[in-house]
């Protein structure tokens, strides 16, 4: 579908999630089509602005159009004092301290999933991608949550799960040493979030991923089970979106409204991109 809203030219790239958006730099930075920007982001989940070439100045003034920018790092200053809004996006740690830590990020996760209030969007822009192309997927889980039966949404209307930061680190380290996983626990307190979301919207989406460790109230393999299915569900491929990326792409998802991850690539490749990010403006329950 192609459609005009405003100075927006837009084609859906599936029918439930990622819409592709042409639009020149001048008037994005302008910030007079950002209500529009912000609507089709919660209709659509993923927007895409391929090759739009933006430097770090022109994402962090993007991102200001849109909302409340917040700072990478949870907001800590770095050596020289100063706090960052661009993140270095990469598993090689000569580029980006925590790149180890990153290969959580080839697993189904929403970010934020400790706090509160999760951040509302993410702005990633590609600087290097190695010639086999490093997709990033997403899902959408307000459309996943939409088609469930029924009896599945009665079932899981009011369930709680308890989301650990040990949980999403056992998926790259299976079998931690004592000390490794006392370090896992204490990164980051545990918290306990609704499994479906219910937005100021009227909405509803699922809050999946691989932090989530167990449901409150039942045994670990009824837990898992449910777990594991609904997250099958969330990401079959009528829920996906696969962004295949070229330099100069610039992508921004939803982060309250669907579930991303990177498929694996090697440290050493290269694949280098810069996040932006937008404070959260509204809590999971
Ligand atoms: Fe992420």
């Amino acid at each position: 579908m192609l459609a005009q809203v405003a100075e927006l030219s837009t084609t859906d790239l599936t029918p439930l999630i990622g819409t592709r958006v042409r639009i020149d730099t001048e008037t994005l930075l302008s910030g007079t089509v950002a209500k529009e920007i912000r609507a089709l982001l919660e209709q659509r989940g993923v927007l895409v602005f391929p090759q739009i070439k933006l430097n770090d100045e022109q994402q962090n003034a993007f991102t200001r159009t849109l909302g409340t920018q917040a700072y990478e790092n949870n907001g800590m200053a770095d050596a020289q004092g100063n706090k960052q809004t661009i993140f270095k996006v990469s598993l090689d740690s000569k580029v980006n301290p925590i790149g180890e830590y990153f290969r959580t990020s080839f697993f189904w996760h929403l970010d934020g999933p400790l706090h509160e209030v999760p951040i509302l969007a993410s702005i990633l822009s590609a600087k290097h991608i190695p010639s086999n192309g490093a997709a990033t997927e997403f899902c959408n889980t307000y459309a996943a949550y939409d088609a469930l039966p029924e009896s599945d949404k009665n079932a899981i209307e009011n369930l709680k799960v308890v989301h650990a930061n040990w949980a999403l680190q056992r998926y790259v380290n299976p079998e931690p040493s004592y000390a490794q996983f006392r370090q896992m626990k204490d990164v980051v307190a545990e918290r306990t979030q609704p499994l479906v979301w219910k937005h100021r919207s009227g909405r509803k989406s699922l809050v999946l991923g691989a932090t989530a460790a167990y449901v409150i109230g039942m045994n670990p393999t009824e837990s898992w089970d449910l777990l594991v299915r609904l997250r099958d569900w969330a990401t079959q491929p009528r829920f996906v979106y696969r962004h295949d990326w070229t330099n100069g792409d610039t992508v921004m998802w939803d982060n309250t409204g669907t579930l991303h991850r990177a498929i694996p690539y090697a440290a050493d490749s290269g694949r280098l991109l810069h996040r932006t990010i937008l404070q959260g403006e509204e809590a999971f329950a």
